[in-house]
């Protein structure tokens, strides 16, 4: 299996991805996870993301993209691997595609979490990440909106786009989740 996990901020990528990589023993790709430990780490690509983190606005495609195209290489991508949070933008996306193909190893799936914006305020007021403050909450729901959510479309063109309610228990979205990915075709 092959994942992609978009959806906005607060949703329950990061939450979903946890129990699906230990349901499907393939490995949690997140970028946003990746970004925070080169910042931790002190890396290059962590001084330059940082700032970018920290206002909301997210980290260059290049630098995300190469990121990406290296943790795939290793050898326990592949049996397959989710992808959370990546790709953001279409360029992302392009560039994913791109190495997909050329390696032929399509995507099995894309899945979009849909929750109303209030309940994702409320989720992430209680998380307390350095990154969900009110101000810098707002810019990362309104980068989605503009560099993300065109991915939904993106996505449906290629009949790999399921959307999925993300709102009650953890477990009823796993729920709902296993249900999409149990009835994919192959
Ligand atoms: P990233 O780490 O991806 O953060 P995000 O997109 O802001 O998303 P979150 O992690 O906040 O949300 P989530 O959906 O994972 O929520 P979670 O499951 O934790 O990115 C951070 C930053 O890095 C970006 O802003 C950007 O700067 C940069 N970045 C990352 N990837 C990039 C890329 N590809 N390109 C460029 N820049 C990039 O849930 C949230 C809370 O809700 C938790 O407390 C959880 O316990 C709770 N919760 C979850 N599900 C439920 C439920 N069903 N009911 C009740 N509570 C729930
Ligand atoms: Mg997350």
């Amino acid at each position: 299996m092959r994942i992609v996990f978009i959806g906005p901020p607060g949703v329950g990528n990061g939450t979903q991805s946890n129990r699906l990589v230990a349901a499907y023993q393939i490995p949690h790709i997140s970028t946003g996870e990746m970004l925070r430990a080169a910042i931790e780490q002190g890396t290059e690509a962590g001084k330059i993301s940082a700032g970018f983190i920290d206002q909301g606005h997210l980290a260059p495609d290049s630098l995300v993209l190469a990121l990406v195209e290296e943790r795939l290489q290793q050898s326990d991508c592949e049996r397959g691997y989710l992808l959370d949070g990546f790709p953001r933008t279409i360029t992302q996306a392009q560039g994913l595609d791109q190495y997909l193909q050329a390696r032929e190893t399509p995507l099995s799936v894309v899945l979009e979490l849909k929750v109303e914006t209030a309940l994702i305020l409320e989720r992430l007021a209680a998380r307390g990440r350095d990154d969900d403050r009110p101000d810098v909450i707002r810019q990362r729901l309104e980068r989605y909106a503009e560099q993300t959510a065109p991915l939904a479309d993106f996505y449906r063109q290629k009949n790999l786009l399921q959307e999925i309610d993300g709102i009650g228990t953890p477990d009823e979205v796993f729920g709902r989740i296993q249900q999409v990915l149990m009835a994919l075709p192959g």
